[in-house]
């Protein structure tokens, strides 16, 4: 396995109402891509949903099933991933609880999120603590895993960036195990006497000359060895940019392209702007909200011409449609050749179509919740199971291992 396969992939999304078309694009199809290539842990992130919905956490309840349920039906494999529910892996807040106590207050305040947020929910209060900490509880979320790879949108990326910050701060300070060096030339002996050699030689012009090509090679070295632990691959990392042992990797963003799906009025597809089309919405909903979806403003009459550049319709067609039938919205909306009903129809038909075995996975699964259940037990015991590896490791890093 290469460098990029062999990471670990770590997603999640609050669960604070049902799923749309907008992610389906935006991240479901990215992370069901995923699942193929490497080791995948999705959850639903029901605490980070409570730090802005404490006050009504009704719908975090009902969302959970049913974003589960909408994974699921959108082709995330429970053979191919790990499913699971944060609240369920308790593990996620003792790292989050021990992390705080080494995370500078300012990195927190800083994070662009919380001030923007706060801007934008107003009507809501923040100010807590659980809001302030939300960044850091991503964090836990992914170092406990020690995931490789986040995939996230660009407001996201602030938050892996501390989780960066704050794996490197944990590093330095607990990553002295006695006997470090010791403990590190024993590990780089297994990897055989050339490789031995080559791996001391290549640390060296590092260490000495900061010659950024000998790290690479070196890291590609250590990730094809097949003789040595996730422990001592770890040390092996550490020594040889001069560390001591990494314990938390840092993981890197894997950005998720924005979704070029907007929504029913041309905006971003949000259910705060209430022009989603939700991927359980039943058929004829579908139909007439595409139907009266708004056009170029131009076109009052049948007989105007239109700019498919200045209506929502033709972003849709972008997604939907075939080259043949994009050149027969441009020609036909220009010249008025054809009317708003009729260019919408390939979309309806389209749409359709592609939620069409989505939603039968969908009442499947929904008529059988005790498989949906089981799914996410399965997938909160697998993800423990990582989780508490971890804790044990940081917990004697921290020295809080009394047994
Ligand atoms: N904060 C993320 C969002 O709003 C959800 C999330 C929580 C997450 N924990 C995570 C995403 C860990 C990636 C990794 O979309
Ligand atoms: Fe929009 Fe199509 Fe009507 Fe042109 S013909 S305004 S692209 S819906």
């Amino acid at each position: 396995m290469n460098t990029v396969t062999r990471q670990r992939v770590l997603s999640g999304m609050r669960p604070t109402g049902l799923l749309h078309l907008g992610h389906y694009h935006g991240v479901l199809k990215n992370w069901v891509n995923l699942q193929h290539e490497h080791e995948c842990f999705f959850f639903v992130a029901d605490w980070h949903a409570l730090t802005t919905h404490y006050d009504d956490p009704r719908i975090i309840e009902q969302s959970v099933w049913d974003m589960v349920i909408d994974w699921l039906a959108a082709g995330i494999s429970p053979g191919a991933a790990k499913i699971f529910v944060q609240s369920r892996v308790p593990e996620h807040a003792e790292l989050h609880t021990l992390l705080s106590m080494i995370t500078p207050l300012g990195w927190l305040e800083r994070v662009p999120t919380y001030k923007d947020q706060q801007e934008q929910l107003k009507e809501k209060d923040l100010a807590t603590y659980g809001f302030l900490g939300y960044p850091l509880l991503q964090s836990a979320d992914i170092l406990i895993y020690k995931a490789g790879l986040v995939p996230v949108g660009e407001d996201q990326v602030a938050h892996v960036e501390l989780t960066r910050e704050v794996a490197r701060r944990f590093n330095h300070l607990y990553g002295r195990e006695p006997g470090f060096e010791e403990k590190a030339l024993k590990a780089c002996a297994k990897m055989g006497k050339k490789n031995a050699k080559m791996f001391k030689e290549l640390r060296r012009k590092f260490q000495e000359k900061g010659d950024q090509e000998s790290l690479d090679v070196a890291h590609a070295l250590l990730d094809t060895q097949q003789n040595i632990s996730i422990g001592d691959r770890e040390r092996l990392y550490g020594y040889l940019e001069g560390q001591g042992k990494i314990i938390l990797p840092e993981p890197q963003s894997l950005l998720t392209p924005a979704s070029k799906m907007p929504g029913l009025d041309g905006q971003k597809m949000s259910k705060s702007y209430a022009n989603t089309i939700a991927l359980r919405d039943d058929p004829d909903d579908i139909t007439h909200k595409l139907r009266t979806m708004p056009t170029d403003p131009a076109r009052v009459r049948r007989n105007d011409p239109g700019d498919p550049e200045k209506c929502p319709v033709w972003q849709f067609h972008l997604i939907y449609s075939d080259v043949r039938t994009q050149d027969w919205v441009q020609t036909g909306c220009r010249n008025a050749g054809i009317g708003c009903v009729q260019c919408k129809q390939p979309i309806i038909d389209n749409v359709l179509k592609e939620l069409k075995p989505i939603q039968e996975r969908a009442r499947e699964y929904e008529e059988d919740l005790a498989t949906v259940r089981s799914i996410v037990d399965d997938g909160n015991e697998a993800a423990r199971e990582v989780a508490r590896d971890t804790l044990d490791e940081v917990r004697k890093a921290m020295g809080i291992a009394y047994l």
